[in-house]
């Protein structure tokens, strides 16, 4: 820190990302990652001719590709925003709608981006435990008289929360907005999305990192009521006006151009997930119940930190939180059918050896 670094943000925790090592070969299943890459038509996209416009600033309205997000929402474009992945669109959602009066709450085992963010911009953020087993009480939530955000699936737990209990929670905040971060719902939850037009205290954040097999290209967006994404907007506009680049842009519209891809491959990473939660649950492991790309699990036998280091010593890599009430949790992103029988073969030896 330099003796510059002002005041406020000098207790200010930063995200840490997962490990990207490059001293040998990993199996990598710590970051959320696709396997797979995405369909063709975003390889066929990127031609010559758009790496030539680079020269040109993108579009800042990204008119073009929210037009075809809007179809595929079945909403209109001025319900969307799109951000340089969904940290961003979270950036401006706190920035626009948190301050000290209304402040915002999000289950104290969730993404950890909340309470940077809160943190970030000076909102005070309470943090409401998740029941013993890990699930969101929607009762918790009810008439909280401040901001709200849930990951839907949540994040590490792979938790989905039924589409009536969200319902529940946004009618009994009129006014103040819940933010539905639903980064891992095509995996196997309820989206919110047609409620937006019930309530229009309603935010819903997608994201092409995950179900879209984007990560790379730093892409999703944000849909609500008019008045709530002019907000946001608002925020871009103060901002960063360019905040997602042409290349993006153009493989975001190609994306969309292929549901039928995505449903295949969405389906065999559901597959291999069903098969990696069998195996670890003969190797006398307990998890959650997934409704994303992830499995979080846990062993009686050894502790989150031990196994996390016995496997990257095997070459495994797969994501350890050192924090209360998840430390004895390994959370594993479901990789291709070789990667999890890569990790099963590496997990059967640690046991065998006692770590
Ligand atoms: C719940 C949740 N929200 C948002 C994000 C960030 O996604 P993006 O890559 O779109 O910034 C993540 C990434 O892990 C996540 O787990």
């Amino acid at each position: 820190m330099s003796r510059f670094l002002s005041e406020r943000f000098q207790s200010l925790e930063p995200y840490v990302p997962g490990e990207q090592p490059s001293d040998r070969k990993y199996i990598r299943l710590n970051t959320n990652e696709s396997p797979y890459p995405p369909p063709p038509e975003v390889m066929d996209a990127v031609t010559p001719g758009e790496i030539a416009a680079l020269n040109l600033y993108p579009s800042h309205s990204g008119a073009d590709l929210i037009a075809k997000l809007a179809e595929a929402y079945n909403v209109l474009p001025e319900n969307l925003i799109i951000g340089n992945g969904s940290d961003e669109l979270l950036a401006f959602s706190f920035l626009a709608f948190g301050d000290k009066e209304r402040g915002i709450c999000f289950p104290d085992v969730t993404y950890g981006f909340y309470s940077i963010y809160a943190s970030l911009f000076g909102v005070p953020a309470e943090q409401i435990p998740l029941r013993d087993d890990l699930t969101i009480n929607p009762a918790d939530y009810f008439g909280k008289n401040k901001n709200i955000v849930i990951a839907n699936p949540n994040a590490p737990t792979c938790i989905a929360l039924p589409l009536g209990d969200i319902e529940a929670i946004i009618k009994s905040n009129p006014d103040h907005i819940v933010l539905i971060d639903e980064a891992y719902v095509d995996f196997g939850g309820e989206s919110a999305i047609p409620l937006i037009h019930k309530y229009d205290n309603l935010l819903v954040m997608h994201t092409f990192s995950k179900s879209r097999f984007m990560a790379g290209a730093r892409l999703a967006c944000a849909i609500a009521s008019a008045p709530i994404i002019a907000d946001l907007t608002k925020m871009k506009y103060s901002f960063n006006p360019y905040n997602v680049n042409h290349l993006s842009q153009v493989m975001g519209e190609a994306a969309l151009s292929n549901e039928a891809y995505y449903r295949e491959m969405r389906h065999e990473i559901i597959e291999t997930r069903k098969y990696t939660e069998q195996a670890l649950r003969e190797l006398g492991f307990s998890m959650t119940e997934s409704s994303t790309n992830l499995i979080f699990a846990t062993h009686p036998a050894i502790g989150g930190f031990d196994f996390y280091t016995a496997l990257k010593d095997r070459g495994v890599l797969i994501r350890h939180f050192n924090k209360p009430r998840i430390s004895e949790y390994l959370r594993i992103t479901i990789g291709t059918r070789a990667e999890m029988e890569g990790l099963i073969e590496a997990v059967t030896v640690i046991l065998a050896e006692g770590a």
